[in-house]
Parts: C-alpha cells; sequence; structure tokens
C-alpha cells in the first residue's frame, strides 16, 4: 500500500484510539510491527482557536513516522486552516519532530457530543459538505505535500448505508486513501461489523486509491481473512490492540513465513509497565497513572488474578502502585 511518498508492505495500521493511541502507544506497536498510526482525534476548531492543549494530541516525536493526524470538524474554512498548520509543521502548540504522513479526516465517530455539533459521522448525512471538508483539507495541506485521508463508517444506519458514494465524493474531492469502519453509526461499536461494505468501497474507486478495512479484526486469522475476503489494501486494527499489541508482530511474522512466539505473561506485563512508563514520562505522574488504570488493565486479560489485579489498577494515584500490581 502507497500513501503520498509512504508505503506500508503488509497495510498494517493502529485505528485512531481516543484516549488510547497516543504517542507512547503508537511507538509501542510500530516497535511491534505496525506500518501506520494515527494520532487521536483533534478539533479542528480548536486548533483555529490556538488551544494548545488540544495542538499536543497532533504532536508526533522523531521515530513516529509513518504517522497521520487525524483531524476532526464540519466547517471548511477552519479544515483548511487546521490542515495547513499541522501539515506545516511548525504549529507552535504541535511543533511536531517528524511531518505527518497524511493528514486524517474523521467522518466515523458516533459520539452524540460530537455527532450533534455536525462533526464525525454526522458528515455521513451531509454528503456534500463532507466533499467540501475534504477539499479543503487537500487544499490546506498541498502546499506542504501532505496527502488526505478520509475514516468514514458503513453509513449512518442500517437504511442508509451511504459508504461508497462518500469514498467516491471523498476520492473526488482528492483523499489519497479511505478508511472504512464496517459498521454504522447506530451499531456505535457493537459486533458483527458488515466486511461487504469494504469490499463493496474497494471494487468502486480506482485501484491507485487504497482502501483500508477496519472493524472487528481481532486476531492475526482476521487480517488475512479481511484482506482475502474484502481485496482491500491495508486493515486497521482498533481494540485487539489495545492489550496485544503483538498482533502486528504476528501478522508480519506470518507474512513472512516465519514462526511467531506468542508473550509470555512476564513479558506481557513488562510491556505494560514499559508502556505506563512511557505515558507517566509524557504526561508527568499523577493524571497521567490515574489514565494508566484503564489501558494497563487491557494487558491483563486472560492471566490469572486478572480479575483482582484489575480492581486494584482502577484506584493507582502513582507509577510505583503499577509497577507492584504487575509484579514487574
Ligand atoms: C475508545 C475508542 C476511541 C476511538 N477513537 C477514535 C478516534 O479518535 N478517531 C476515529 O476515527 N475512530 C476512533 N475510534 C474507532 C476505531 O478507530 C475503530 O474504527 C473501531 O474501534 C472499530 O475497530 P475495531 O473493531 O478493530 O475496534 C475509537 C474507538 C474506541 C473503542
Amino acid at each position: 500500500m502507497r500513501i503520498g511518498n509512504a508505503t506500508f508492505p503488509l497495510g498494517t495500521a493502529l485505528a485512531p484510539m481516543a484516549g488510547f493511541t497516543d504517542a507512547s502507544m503508537r511507538l509501542l506497536c510500530r516497535s511491534l510491527g505496525c506500518e501506520l498510526t494515527v494520532t487521536e482525534m483533534v478539533s479542528a476548531a480548536a486548533l483555529c482557536y490556538r488551544d494548545l492543549k488540544t495542538a499536543r494530541l497532533a504532536r508526533l516525536p522523531a521515530d513516529d513516522f509513518p504517522c497521520a493526524v487525524q483531524l476532526f470538524g464540519h466547517d471548511p474554512e477552519e479544515m483548511r486552516r487546521a490542515a495547513a498548520m499541522i501539515a506545516s509543521g511548525e504549529y507552535e502548540g504541535a511543533c511536531s519532530a517528524c511531518a505527518p504522513a497524511a493528514i486524517d479526516l474523521n467522518m466515523g465517530c458516533p459520539v452524540k457530543k460530537i455527532v450533534s455539533a455536525g462533526d464525525g459521522s454526522a458528515l455521513m448525512r451531509t454528503p456534500s459538505l463532507a466533499g467540501e471538508i475534504v477539499r479543503a483539507a487537500v487544499e490546506g495541506a498541498a502546499p506542504y505535500s501532505v496527502p488526505v485521508t478520509v475514516k468514514i463508517r458503513a453509513g449512518w444506519d442500517e437504511s442508509s448505508k451511504n459508504a461508497v458514494e462518500i469514498a467516491k465524493i471523498a476520492v473526488e474531492a482528492g483523499a489519497s486513501a479511505i478508511t472504512v469502519h464496517a459498521r454504522t453509526r447506530a451499531q456505535m461499536y457493537a459486533p458483527s461489523a458488515d466486511w461487504s461494505v469494504i469490499t463493496a468501497v474497494r471494487d468502486a474507486l480506482p485501484k491507485e486509491i487504497p482502501v483500508i478495512g477496519n472493524g472487528d479484526v481481532t486476531c492475526a486469522d482476521d487480517y488475512f481473512r479481511m484482506k482475502e475476503q474484502c481485496g482491500c489494501d491495508g486493515i486497521a486494527v482498533g481494540r485487539a490492540a489495545l492489550g496485544d499489541p503483538w498482533i502486528f508482530a504476528e501478522i508480519r511474522a506470518r507474512s513472512k513465513g516465519e514462526p511467531f512466539l506468542p508473550p509470555d505473561e512476564a513479558e506481557r506485563r513488562r510491556t505494560a509497565y514499559a508502556l505506563a512508563e512511557a505515558i507517566v514520562e509524557a504526561e508527568g505522574e499523577g493524571a497521567a497513572a490515574r489514565e494508566c488504570r484503564g489501558r494497563i488493565a487491557h494487558f491483563l486479560k486472560g492471566m490469572r488474578g486478572a480479575a483482582e489485579a484489575r480492581a486494584r489498577l482502577m484506584k493507582v494515584e502513582t507509577l510505583a502502585e503499577i509497577k507492584e500490581i504487575l509484579g514487574v
């Protein structure tokens, strides 16, 4: 798969997840073979108002390449300005060690607060505005040669599955790749993503526009199954990677015909602690240690004593407590 100047031999991506896919998590997944990372969603409006706290979400560390910065918004002018700020790499609040590989536009977020403002998956219901948003971002990023990609859902609800229409509009407006989360907004994150929507989008777009499939890829087998079934160029893994970033290592090993040795419990605990350390280093103790509560708990899934450890994790205030619970 190719987006702009970046190539992705296996097309593996970490799906953007607000509150989870910060730089620490992105670097961890990258170290295990993930080829494309995406930041958490960043408000185009907040960037235009120079909200420095928001802008920090768009900061890319030196080793996080290729990484796309994801923007959300519904105002084309704000989107144009925000895309230019991020693509230039010079915006004070988000000054990055490396340039973004792409600006990714969020047309999938189902959260009520976002949707009621006309952002995220609400754009699936306003196709012409969706097209204007893409065109504006493309114009904003073009002087810096940064491509624009778009992440969509299957549609708003079962009676309005219009992923193919929106994908075509986005490409017409200059999008360089489309990620399809194969659920409707009404489905939120419930099981049973409809992968046939990914196939339909792949079939409808020109071959040179990569399509990244997403939804219910829970193990390496699912990666191979989705690629085969949908013919898509890339695959974005969401929740499965939260406690099992080794999914990328397994995909890489099996693609090369090499054996994959799953991490033992000690390695999973060590990795979870290293992630907690990185989060705390980036954000400072206190709030960051509390932020680790839900995040580190994902790594304990399936371990003996996980329920008790998870309950203790939910109360931690310091990195030292996390260390003690993980036993590392
Ligand atoms: C906690 C959480 C936060 C998310 N945040 C974002 C986001 O900021 N931007 C986005 O495009 N999608 C977001 N998503 C959706 C994921 O990128 C992905 O499309 C979804 O989880 C389906 O993939 P999965 O079945 O592999 O988890 C989020 C999902 C979760 C669970």
